[in-house]
């Protein structure tokens, strides 16, 4: 208790920063609006102003803040305090304003003006129907929280695969740099959109991970639309007193995770910002919540520590019959009969050697997190075309293929294959694959297909290492569209003192390309 009230006193004895708690950054973009998302620590206005930079009328606009009160920290994050951690005593401001008219498929820079401070940033509109390419990236598994810093994962040698924590290899870097320095890498390719494949932070209910959340990714966000789905650990509220999954503590998490997102709407009242859909240029993004199928503790539950549906913020079910599925099922028919790509976006991997490849269930070779109940899924996806799954989860560099058939909105069928990702390698675990997951879709494994070349101590090419998936679309011919997916790694540079001393980005030797429309024959 002493402990408790001194912390207490530290708490209210930090003085409130003016300006900017989280500095802004860009959100639920459509053809002609955005909204801009900031944070301050005082209920004063602020303002923000966007502009085309090939000219035209600034719009300006004064935003209307109201008190996050979800993200207040919870009391056991008061005996935290004295690592170094520094945070304000009282919950911030959310100032979400929406801008709207905005032309599609143009260039604008914001200025946002809170307190004394001032951040400015730049973006491009989603296009309508033009012929531009598409640029965006796919990453999962951040799994954020003041730790990271100076937390060096396991990492496993494909030589002598063994995962003793005590005695196996860790990791060159620690998963707060690798996590940087790939945000850094990705900024740098001007990106138009970052989906998010889960496990943003790693106790969605400490809002202390929230706090580092931001610190390292707000500065991407400032040019680059986030595009997230939740992951398991985005409705964990965290360990013991935090609570786990009970429904109180995944309620609180998911709060955060909904204060901080404005997605876009999937006409579900009770689902809102759990799933939904988006088009930019020939792409159809469909981001689901896959964490939770019910009943619980059946061959269908992805996550047997969280309760059934409506209990607290347990996930919604996405079996054949739910309103995800249905809805699901309404967003990819939509897709199939635009010229382009459809992509979905999910946490869990049903196509895994890691860890959650698995089946569901609690013991000796079985996982209570597995991903191989979302199989039954793929038909589906294969049924109406969609081109390629971007999960996290297993924490893996993992790619494999699905074949099916695709049917044709006129009936016909046709052989159709499906991509399926594990990018879960932001900036949290490295693994590798483990005895029991047998994954029969396998096309690269990182750990597997890309050998370490190791002279004198220094590491010269290979290995598994944090990364993204980077997507460029392109468009072919008149009508047709390709789009090409490269698994890029962080290569950490070594000196001869097997330090590292930078990175240079790199790919994976396992390019796809896939084509659309009807100068492709496809679609
Ligand atoms: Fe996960």
């Amino acid at each position: 208790m002493v402990a408790a009230a001194a912390a207490a006193a530290l708490l209210t004895a930090l003085p409130l920063q003016a300006g900017f708690r989280v500095t802004p950054y860009l959100q639920n973009p459509a053809p002609g609006a955005l909204t801009l998302s900031w944070l301050s620590d005082d209920p004063g206005a602020g303002q923000a102003s966007l502009q085309a930079l090939d000219g035209g009328p600034a719009i300006r606009v004064s935003s209307s803040p109201v008190e996050a009160g979800a993200l207040e920290y919870h009391p056991a994050e008061t005996l935290l305090v004295g690592r170094g951690e520094e945070r304000a005593s009282s919950p911030p401001f959310l100032h979400e304003v929406r801008l709207e008219g905005l032309a599609p498929g143009t260039r604008y820079r914001y200025e946002v003006e809170q307190g004394a401070e001032t951040a400015r940033g730049r973006l491009v509109t989603p296009p309508l129907d033009a012929r531009e390419p598409v640029r965006f990236v796919v990453f999962g598994d951040s799994e954020t929280e003041p730790e990271s810093a100076g937390s060096f994962v396991l990492w496993p040698d494909p030589e002598d695969p063994h995962e003793d924590p005590d005695t196996g290899r860790r990791y060159l870097v620690d998963e707060e740099t690798g996590y940087r320095e790939n945000l850094r890498l990705i900024r740098e390719r001007e990106p138009h959109f970052v989906a998010i494949a889960g496990d943003l932070v790693e106790s969605g209910g400490e809002q202390r991970d929230w706090d580092a959340y931001w610190r390292l990714t707000a500065p991407l966000a400032a040019d680059t639309f986030l595009l997230p789905a939740l992951g398991n650990h985005d409705y964990y509220g965290g360990p013991a007193i935090f609570g786990f999954y009970a429904p109180q503590a995944s309620a609180r998490a998911l709060a955060k995770y909904r204060t901080y997102f404005d997605l876009p709407g999937n006409g579900t009242g009770a689902h809102a910002e759990r799933y939904y859909a988006l088009r930019w240029g020939p792409v159809t993004l469909v981001v689901l919540d896959l964490n939770n199928g019910l009943p619980q503790h059946g061959p269908s539950d992805t996550n047997f520590y969280m309760l059934g549906e409506g209990e607290g913020g347990s996930a919604p079910d996405w079996q054949p019959g739910s309103p995800q599925y249905r809805w699901l099922e309404e967003t990819l028919r939509a897709a199939q009969q635009k010229n382009g790509f459809t992509f979905v976006v999910a946490h869990h991997c049903p196509y895994s050697s890691g860890v959650h490849g698995v089946p569901p269930g609690r013991g000796e070779g079985l996982d209570p997190l597995s991903g191989l109940p979302l199989r039954a899924l793929s038909p589906l996806f294969l049924q109406y075309g969609v081109d390629a799954l971007f999960t996290g989860h297993d924490e893996m560099y993992e790619r494999s293929v699905v074949p099916g058939q695709e049917r044709l909105p006129d009936g016909a069928t046709r052989e159709h294959v499906l991509q399926v990702y594990d990018v879960g390698v932001a900036g949290d675990g490295l693994r590798g694959p483990v005895e029991g997951a047998v994954n029969p879709y396998r096309a690269f494994l990182a750990h597997a297909d890309s050998p370490e070349r190791w002279e004198n101590g220094v590491l010269l090419d290979g290995g598994k290492h944090y990364g993204h998936l980077e997507v460029n679309v392109e468009p072919v011919g008149e009508t047709g569209w390709r789009a090409q997916l490269d698994m890029v790694y962080l290569f950490p540079l070594m000196d001869a003192d097997g330090a590292v001393h930078g990175f240079e980005r790199r790919l994976y030797d396992d390019r796809v390309v896939l084509q659309a429309g009807p100068a492709a024959g496809d679609h």
